[in-house]
């Protein structure tokens, strides 16, 4: 292994270290889109990005619709239950001064992105800037509670966890009728993402949040929805091409945030390739079908599985629930490789 690798293999391992050692008493806040909400766009009663009716949560406890974008768990629940935490509330279910408040909060929704303008279509959803906003609203409601010292221990030892980009893409850039795509180049586009993610993360940083983990994009060409604009049923490479400069983009930007913002502890979660790699060889995980979902969803209207939708026989042999988001089969195996990237060569808790 050359130097290099060898010093960013140890300060991953460091990083990981550190992650580990909170885990116990981990307060986490989630930000992102479909792919780790937990609810919040059931209180948006205009959204059209919702999930709080029948097929979805089919697999989830007592297969209820919770507005899960999946058939069952998340990966972010998955990942709660290795921490031995219950997975945060969705902060739009929270009265302002909740208690639970304390114990972290999700901020997801779906049809979000980096850019406002991302998920218009949807009449509403909380963008990542609208994200943050409510964060820094919880911080003040904490600081109400514990103090400003107390207040600021807490939002600098708690855990971030982003998932954020892929509504830039399948929602806006990739659209033909909205004007982000005819407007600006991939080049320019990935600019105004990068910009505009290095102003929202060091937002987060003044608002005392030091562990950061970015989850990036999957291969958004393989999804369903994407598929189906080939001839012949394959990813589109142009897409996964821009994810992984998408990618390769943000996870600069972490190190170039860790060198700039005081104790900033970013961490850039890659899963693209395992992602890829379950889609390529889904039979060597169990599954048979991953170029289709198991929703027998519209790909043309909305992509989403509806009531009146026919779902396939085994949903654990399908590695896509509807045309963008994995089922709850595949977020087990992902959330097994995620957590295992991240903390696994950590010692064991106590
Ligand atoms: C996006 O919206 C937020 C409020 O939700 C606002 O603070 C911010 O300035 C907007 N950003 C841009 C680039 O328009
Ligand atoms: C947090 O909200 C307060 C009050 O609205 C505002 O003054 C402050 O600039 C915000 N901080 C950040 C980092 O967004
Ligand atoms: C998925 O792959 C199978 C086997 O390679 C093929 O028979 C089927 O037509 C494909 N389905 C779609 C929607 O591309």
């Amino acid at each position: 292994m050359p130097t290099s690798q060898k010093i960013w293999a140890i300060f991953t391992l460091a990083l990981a270290w550190e992650a580990w050692s909170c885990l116990g008493s981990a307060v986490t806040f989630v930000f992102g889109d479909s792919l780790t909400e937990v609810g919040n766009n059931n209180y948006l009663q205009y959204s059209l990005a919702r999930s709080d009716f029948p097929w979805y949560g089919v697999d989830y406890e007592n297969g209820k619709a919770t507005g899960r974008f999946t058939n069952g768990r998340t990966i972010g629940d998955i990942i709660s239950a290795k921490m031995g935490i219950p997975p945060p509330p969705p902060f739009l279910s929270l009265a302002p001064d909740d208690d639970a408040l304390l114990q972290g909060v999700n901020y997801a929704s779906g049809g979000a992105g980096i850019l406002n303008e991302t998920g218009l279509y949807f009449i509403q959803r909380l963008s990542f800037d609208d994200q943050i906003n409510y964060f820094n609203k919880t911080r003040q409601a904490i600081k109400g509670k514990i103090g400003e010292a107390a207040t600021a221990a807490l939002c600098n030892k708690a855990i971030y966890f982003i998932g954020i980009g892929s509504n830039d893409y399948v929602n806006n850039f990739l659209q033909p009728f909205l004007p982000d795509g005819q407007q600006y180049s991939h080049d320019e586009f990935l600019e105004l993402l990068i910009n505009t993610l290095d102003k929202q993360l060091t937002q987060l940083h003044m608002l005392g949040a030091r562990r950061i983990v970015f989850h990036g994009l999957g291969p958004l060409g393989c999804i369903p929805s994407q598929r189906v604009k080939s001839t012949m049923g394959s990813c589109l490479k142009k897409v996964n091409q821009w994810v992984l400069q998408f990618n390769a983009r943000v996870q600069k930007l972490m190190t170039t945030l860790n060198g700039r913002l005081p104790m900033a502890k970013f961490v850039f979660a890659d899963t693209y390739q395992d992602v890829l790699d379950l889609i390529e060889n889904a039979d060597t995980y169990g599954f048979k079908v991953s170029n289709s979902s198991c929703c027998n969803v519209d790909t043309e209207v909305g992509g989403l599985c509806l009531p009146n939708s026919k779902l396939c026989k085994n949903r654990h042999e399908f590695v896509f629930w509807d045309a963008f988001h994995p089922t709850d089969a595949a977020n087990q195996v992902l959330a097994d490789k995620l957590f295992s990237n991240l903390f696994a060569s950590a010692p064991a808790p106590h």
